[in-house]
This record gives structure tokens, sequence and C-alpha cells, in this order.
């Protein structure tokens, strides 16, 4: 079989542009890294086959550690999230005024199994609404209606069994397993590379959730690669670098990868655009970047977005961020977390999204889009956003609060359709990945195998 022999990467490199950008960014974006998987084709299986979905629950959701919701969503004593994982349901609930008083309580009553919530608020103990048994905000059972019928019940024993919690970067994380590898752990390179992106420091501003048409993995694999976006999103090839962007994996690194876009430049294969054409395409898509202050003589359309970023972003919050790097002020700064949990660590761009199937569906899931903000100086900040649900029939675009984004996102969410019909009909047993461009996902599946194959 003959393969295609040319594999010069476009230019000019992710790394090239930063190089001339104003304020240099943090030195671990000055660094690439590429760990060869390999280039077999993936199975198919693992998108279609209930048997597998199966195996995911036992061997990943119980024992990886996931997101549950952020610090600002519980603040008070009381304050509780319900996290939901295939048929998994977790109390996560603010027990005490120290940062980490935060357990997870199993979601079922001790007596004939009712979930004690069906979704979050503030409570000052957990009542069973079917016969009133209660316990405490501390696990521990307090009462059982007509106790003395109960004689066999030891108090002691029937304290509310708990998931592990952890938190980093304002994310609440828990995991099932209580052999589990500590969460600093887990999260291997991420904290020293987010020191610079502080998200402790932000607070939930907009989080919409969605019912998606395929596999939860199908749904995470379209949004961690660029490779797509000049079919899929055309849009923005004027000011986004989508060939160049940059993908890293590192070696004995399991849990993170990365990827970085530049934005307010063209496209390699757009390179002959103009600088007026990339301002007035990137303002088209992200009204953000509009501004009133015009670029200074011979300013490219790069360095003036990050300055129009860096002035919003001081003015919005009430915070210098003057010096923040041009990176940092406006590209796409996207890092994985295994098994689903997919954060930003730039300012102008600061999101992520979050991964599940759709209860025990494999042919559905959750995805989620939050937003983050700076809080001010003093940490205050609004009120979280409370989570926006769709139903698999409403597209993103309902959602105002999304912006230009909505768009993008419902330009894949079509996609996403056609891939896992695409799937159930192939005879092809396996999807065939680049070697560089979807390296992510080869790493994603190289860590699921060794999940999967764990005893
Ligand atoms: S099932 Fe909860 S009190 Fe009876
Ligand atoms: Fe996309």
């Amino acid at each position: 079989m003959s393969s295609n022999s040319s594999s010069e990467r476009p230019q000019p490199s992710l790394q090239d542009i930063l190089a001339s950008d104003v304020i240099p960014p943090p030195e671990h974006m000055r660094q690439e890294s590429h760990v060869d998987f390999g280039n077999e084709d993936i199975s198919i299986d693992r998108y279609i086959s209930k048997a597998y979905h199966d195996m995911e629950v036992e061997k990943v959701w119980r024992k990886t550690w996931q997101w549950a919701c952020r610090l600002e969503d519980i603040p008070n004593v009381g304050d509780h999230v319900v996290y939901e994982i295939v048929n998994d349901s977790l109390i996560v609930v603010r027990t005490g005024p120290n940062l980490r008083d935060i357990r997870a309580y199993i979601n079922a009553c001790l007596h004939r199994g009712t979930q004690l919530r069906t979704e979050g608020g503030c409570v000052k103990q957990f009542r069973c609404p079917f016969h009133g048994f209660t316990w405490g905000l501390d696990g521990c059972l307090k009462q059982v209606p007509e106790a003395w019928d109960f004689t066999h019940v030891n108090f002691e024993e029937f304290s509310l069994p708990e998931a592990q919690v952890d938190i980093w970067g304002g994310f609440v994380f828990i995991n099932f397993d209580h052999e589990c590898e500590p969460l600093l752990d887990y999260l291997e390179i991420l904290p020293e590379h987010f020191k610079a992106y502080a998200l402790e420091e932000r607070y939930k501003a907009i989080h919409v959730a969605k019912v998606m048409p395929c596999n939860w993995k199908l749904c995470a694999e379209a949004f961690v690669e660029a490779y797509h976006v000049a079919f899929a999103h055309p849009q923005t090839v004027a000011y986004y670098g989508d060939s160049n962007t940059q993908y890293d994996t590192w070696p004995g690194v399991r849990h993170i990868n990365r990827m970085i876009s530049a934005q307010g430049v063209p496209s390699p294969s757009k390179s002959h655009i103009d600088d007026d054409t990339v301002r007035a395409y990137m303002e088209r898509d992200t009204p953000f970047f509009k501004s009133k202050v015009e670029p200074t003589e011979g300013q490219s359309p790069r360095a003036h977005f990050a300055d129009v970023a860096r002035k919003k972003i001081s003015a919005s919050s009430g915070r210098d961020f003057s010096q923040i790097s041009d990176s940092v002020a406006i590209d796409l700064i996207q890092y994985t977390v295994f098994p689903n949990f997919v954060p930003y660590g730039g300012l102008g761009l600061s999101a992520g999204y979050r991964f599940r199937p759709y209860g025990d569906d494999p042919y559905r899931s959750i995805m989620e889009i939050f937003f983050l903000f700076p809080k001010a100086d003093d940490g205050s900040h609004p009120q979280p956003a409370p989570i926006i649900w769709l139903t698999e029939e409403e597209p993103w675009s309902t959602v105002e609060a999304m912006g230009s984004a909505a768009m993008v996102v419902d330009q894949d969410t079509d996609n996403l359709k056609r891939i896992q019909r695409g799937l159930l009909t192939t005879r092809k047993p396996g999807v065939t990945l680049a070697s560089y461009q979807e390296s992510r996902i080869r790493h994603f599946h190289n860590t699921l195998d060794t999940y999967m194959a764990a005893d």
C-alpha cells in the first residue's frame, strides 16, 4: 500500500507564532512533546458495544477522578450537588466551613434504597422521603422513625458510604475507588502547567449541558483536534490556526494531553489573507474582540486582539491583566484530563468541557460546556451560573449566552449524529487516525486500554 510521503507540518508553526508575540507565553507553552503510539486502527466496538460500555463502568467510571462541581457551586454548609455517572449517583456536599470540608455520599437510602436527593440545593440533613430515615451532613444515621422496630440496626454501621473527594483549581473531584492514587498524582503535569492560569481565581459564569446523539468518547474526540476545522467550521479559518495547531503528549504521562491553536492569524491554508480580513472575520465571529481602539501602525491583528482582550478582561474584572501573554489572552489552550474533563488555560478563551454517557445508553452522551470568568481581586464574584439543560432536539444556539461558540458546536453536533450512525453500519473494524493531528485521541485510547486491561 502506498502512503502519503510528505510529512512536513504546515508553516508557520505555533512556536514561530509564539516567538514573535509581544508578551511571551509561560515557559511550558514554548515546549513541544510528541510520543509515538503507533498507527494501528482503533477498534469500533468501544463506540457501539453495550458490553464495552458496561466494562467502562467498572474499569473507568469507578476507578478514575472526575470533576463533580466547582467550589463556588457549594459555598455554604449543606450546599450540595448530585453528580451522576451512568447508574451511579453521589451527593457532593459541603459539611463545614473549611475549604476541604466536602464529602461525597452514595445517593441511596440504607433502608430500602430510595435516592436521597434528586437534585442539588441546601439542606441541614438528608431525610429519605419514603419512611424518613435521616442522616446528618457528616453521613451519620441520626434518626429512624419507629426505631423500636429496628433493634437489629446498629446506628454506627449505618453511615452513608462515601466516595473520595479532593479539589484542584476550584474544581471538586470525586473517585469511587478507595484505593486510588491521590488526585494531585493523578493530575501529573497539570497543576504545574496551570500555575500560569490559576483557575481557582475564576468562577463559573456560563454552564450548559446537552444530550448528544453519540457515544461519550465520540463526542469528546470531536473537540480535541483541529483537523476537522477546515471542513466542519470553514467560517473560522481566516483567523484560526487549524493545521498548525500543536498537539502534545509526554512520555510516561497517562492522563493529560494538550493542544494549542493560535488565534488572530489565518490558517496556513489561507496565508494570502490580508490583515483587514483577519480582523473583520474574527470580530464578526467573536464580538468580544471588537474595540473602538484602532490597531497602531503596523500592529498585527494578533497583537491588536491580545491588547483588546487584556484591556477588556481587566476592565470587566477590576483586576490588572495588562501583563498576560498574547497567547493566554487570545489562544485556544486546551488540555484533556482522562477520562472526560477538558479544561482550557487561556483567559480570553476560558472554558471547559465534560463528557459522560447519558444514563446507561452507549449511543447517547451528556456534553457540558462552561465558561470561567476572573474573580475580583478580593475573591468576590457573582453567583455561579446554574446549569442550562438542553434536550437532544434543542440546538446549542438556543442559549444566547454561548454567543458564536454555539454555532461551532452545533456544526459538530450534526456531524456526531452521522459519525455514530456510520460506525453502526461500517464494515471496517476500526477507525484510522492521523499520526500527529489526532494524537490526543490516540493517547486517550492508549490510556483507556490500560484501564480496561487492569484487574
Ligand atoms: S427507603 Fe428510605 S426510609 Fe425507607
Ligand atoms: Fe469542532
